[in-house]
């Protein structure tokens, strides 16, 4: 076991404890409304399956933490870019600095995993669209909070998606793009771009929680199996 489980035990970690709170005080907003797929599969599976995809795979993760995902990337450092401006990944700085930095770079598989606030998340979507190799694949992670406090700005809760949500719903209106999210992992979107996509702004940031469950009905949700499919067509 490590020192630091040791001397702070998850349970007294801070978003635990708020988690507690809101459970105790606040319950209503943290009754789930729906559930995710059970199955054998995280977002790993998916990622991995489109890096697979690609001959020379050019890989970035913006929001890397402590490297669950990037380090499963089966591709060489010079192949897989890993932006974060705390820690992991090999790029230490923001996605606004990355993008900024690197216009001249492209990349086949990029997984969206930052800043999960509405206004940071659109801007890492939009940005990524003008970095995809055609053909290429775009995830996004923590589409699909279950519970109003999962979807709360600031964070006050262990199990947070924030309101990325909102780009989900841009995206489900967005032109000339195929857009699906996989029902695991706290929602896992899929995005591909056909010629002359366009993103579609649509200024949600004061959309509620119950603007959401409407909204949700429009989204495009899949199972695994249909997203392996889904990764897998050209
Ligand atoms: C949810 S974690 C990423 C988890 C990781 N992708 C995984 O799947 O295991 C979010 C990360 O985003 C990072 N982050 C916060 N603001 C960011 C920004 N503006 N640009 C890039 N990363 C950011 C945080 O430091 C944090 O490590």
């Amino acid at each position: 076991m490590n020192l630091k489980k040791i001397l702070l035990p998850p349970v007294f970690e801070k978003y635990n404890l708020m988690k507690y709170y809101h459970i105790l005080f606040n319950k209503k907003k943290t009754i789930h409304l729906f559930k995710y797929e059970r199955n054998f599969y995280w977002r790993v599976a998916f990622i991995n399956k489109a890096v697979a995809k690609f001959k020379n795979c050019n890989y970035l993760e913006l929001g890397v933490a402590n490297n669950r995902v990037f380090n499963s990337i089966p591709l060489k450092m010079n192949k897989k870019f890993g932006v974060d401006p705390s820690e992991g990944g090999n790029f230490r700085m923001t996605s606004d600095e990355f993008f900024e930095k690197h216009q001249n770079l492209k990349f086949d598989v990029i997984f969206i995993d930052g800043l999960h606030h509405y206004d940071q998340c659109q801007k890492d979507c939009i940005n990524s669209m003008k970095l995809l190799n055609p053909g290429g694949i775009i995830f996004l992670h923590d589409l699909l909070p279950r519970c109003e406090i999962e979807q709360v700005i600031p964070q006050s809760y262990s199990t947070w998606s924030g309101d990325v949500w909102k780009v989900a719903v841009e995206l489900t209106h967005s032109t000339n793009v195929d857009f699906k999210i996989c029902n695991i992992d706290h929602g896992l979107g899929i995005l591909k771009l056909k010629n002359d996509f366009e993103y579609k702004k649509l200024d949600l940031k004061n959309s509620t929680f119950d603007e959401y469950l409407s909204f949700k009905k429009d989204f495009n949700i899949i199972n695994s199996e249909d997203a392996l499919d889904f990764i897998e067509l050209n």
